[in-house]
């Protein structure tokens, strides 16, 4: 049976009753939360900022995932760590001295991510993927939620599953992007180990129940 995570997206939330959004992801069969650091410049919009991760981290029971959609992302390794992410991961496209930018996560005691946007080329990971813990995918262009899954993206899933294998790392493939029961199962199918999904949980009726279902359709 496959592990496959579910990493909800708090960019959904609502921020109003974020205790209570990050209280129902603790309890829910989720086992990552998602957090989104979006600086007006990398991409188009601002999300939130340190304070806001603070409040989660003083909630939240599980890992921070913690997505960094902001240039020079090297300012602020320490600050996350000091934050609590377990997992930091940089834009592909925001870092000149990408490998030290990942030895430098990996020095403050996190697993060191690498996010692609959709244009950008799995082989350029080339020569960078023994030292990555997660690749996340973007599945949509980075800066809003609730955009439509681009199709493209299992392809590039194919790709990197085969890039991982013949390098022989032990990188795990994270989706980000349009996530929903429609896919969830055709993105693991294709090699995907983590789904961030963020207006499909928030937006139900019931969002643990639906991140139990998107638990259970990814076994
Ligand atoms: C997009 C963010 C995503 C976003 C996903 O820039 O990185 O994590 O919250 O939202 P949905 O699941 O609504 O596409
Ligand atoms: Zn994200």
């Amino acid at each position: 049976m496959k592990q496959t995570k579910i990493a909800p997206s708090l960019l959904a939330a609502d921020f109003g009753n974020l205790q209570r959004d990050v209280e129902m992801v603790n309890t829910s069969d989720a086992d990552w939360h998602h957090i989104d650091i979006m600086d007006g410049v990398f991409v188009p919009n601002i999300s939130y900022g340190m304070p806001v991760v603070k409040a989660i981290a003083k909630h939240a029971t599980k890992p921070l995932d913690v997505h960094l959609m902001i240039v020079d992302p090297d300012r602020y390794i320490k600050t996350f760590a000091d934050l609590g992410a377990a997992v930091l991961s940089v834009h592909y496209e925001a870092c000149t001295h990408l490998h030290r930018t990942l030895q430098a996560i990996k020095a403050e005691g996190m697993k060191a991510g690498v996010a692609l946007n959709p244009h950008t080329n799995i082989a350029l990971l080339e020569d960078t993927i023994n030292a990555i813990d997660v690749v996340c995918l973007m599945s949509v262009n980075p800066g809003f939620g609730g955009q439509s899954f681009i199709e493209n993206t299992y392809d590039k899933i194919k790709a990197l599953k085969a890039l991982i294998l013949r390098k022989g790392a032990n990188t795990l493939i994270e989706i980000d992007g349009g996530v929903s029961s429609e896919n969830a199962k055709a993105l693991v199918d294709a090699g995907a180990d983590i789904l961030v999904a963020g207006s499909f949980v928030f937006n139900s009726k019931n969002p643990t129940a639906t991140i139990s279902q998107l638990k259970e359709i990814t076994k």
